[in-house]
């Protein structure tokens, strides 16, 4: 038998996303059945919640090799054709954040995809040619935090394209149970439910919060974590019970302190808080929308009534009424 890994390598030990597996399940047996490539796959979602776990799951179950990179790896369109080189039949080219790829190179890939061949050009000023290349076929799975980012006609060429969403705190509380197996750490019920409520729905998250309430545990306890050790070393970490950490603090007081609420834009926000706009759009803002702490209007983002009561703040409407 093999070592449990940190990360599944099979769909049945990937844990929430039940949809998506479901789905991906069906189209990977009928790829297997007709002994043919699995259809191009896009995984959208915001960043930890297992894009290319699930990527390698895929590779997994399909018996397949994958070749990996990202859309800022690929400046030109030799560069690709260098990855695709490496590919058998069936295999797989994961491109993360391919939202980032060149144009120049995205265009490549059209025809990579739907008729697996590129023709690119070799060589600079009179010796510059044209080259026809044949392609085996493959599976691209691109991964990105916003589809939205993606040209159309790219995301057009994806025939599976699959949406992940923040975990469930249920199945947050497995991953960490599973992790913990895979650390031989010692962990109660209520100490993973209290980690899995403070990990903002996400899987890497939940991991790397799990590794420094082990180490507290360890040194501050008999090694056992439980709801208590679980508590005490989040509030070093000045993670709150709702998961927010930092960063999430400073973006609503700075919204309340210096634009009393809002609305204001995302950008002005994240010049604000000294952090970069990606950043702030693809880790901190979804995740603050999705649990009401703050609300999108057609102005911009204003701070939600919960937020400040959260921050034991008092809402201005609350001052007017009085
Ligand atoms: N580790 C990270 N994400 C996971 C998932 N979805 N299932 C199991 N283990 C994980």
């Amino acid at each position: 038998s093999e070592l449990l890994s940190i990360r599944p390598q099979k769909l049945r030990e990937y844990i929430g996303q039940q949809k998506i597996k479901d789905e991906l399940s069906i189209y990977i047996q009928a790829a297997l059945q007709r002994e043919e490539a699995l259809d191009h796959v896009l995984l959208y979602g915001p960043p930890g919640l297992g894009k290319t776990t699930l990527a390698m799951v895929i590779a997994n179950e399909l018996e397949v090799n994958v070749q990996t990179t990202s859309g800022p790896a690929i400046d030109r369109p030799g560069d690709l054709l260098a990855i695709l080189n490496e590919l058998s039949p069936g295999d797989i080219l994961f491109i993360d954040e391919i939202h980032r790829l060149p144009r120049v190179v995205e265009e490549v890939l059209y025809s990579a995809m739907e008729d697996y061949f590129v023709d690119i050009i070799i060589g600079q000023g009179p010796s510059a040619h044209p080259v026809h290349f044949e392609l085996p076929p493959f599976t691209l799975i691109g991964a990105t935090t916003r589809a939205g980012m993606l040209s159309q006609p790219l995301r057009d060429r994806f025939g599976i394209i699959s949406h992940m969403e923040y975990y469930q705190t249920e199945d947050l509380k497995l991953i960490v149970e599973r992790s913990s197996q895979v650390f031989s750490t010692e962990i109660d019920e209520s100490g993973a439910q209290e980690i899995a409520l403070r990990s903002r729905g996400t899987p890497r998250i939940a991991n790397r919060l799990l590794r420094r309430v082990r180490d507290y545990a360890q040194v501050k306890g008999n090694g056992l974590i439980t709801k208590d050790i679980t508590q005490a070393s989040l509030d070093i970490l000045a993670i709150d019970d709702k998961g927010l950490d930092t960063l999430d603090r400073r973006l609503l007081m700075t919204m309340i302190e210096q634009y009393n609420g809002g609305p204001v834009g995302i950008g002005t926000i994240a010049v604000n808080i000294g952090e970069d706009l990606e950043t702030v759009e693809d880790m901190y803002e979804p995740f603050l929308l999705q649990n009401g702490f703050l609300q999108r209007t057609p102005r911009g983002r204003i701070v939600t009534p919960y937020a400040y009561e959260h921050l034991g703040m008092i809402h201005p409407d609350t001052m007017k009424e009085e």
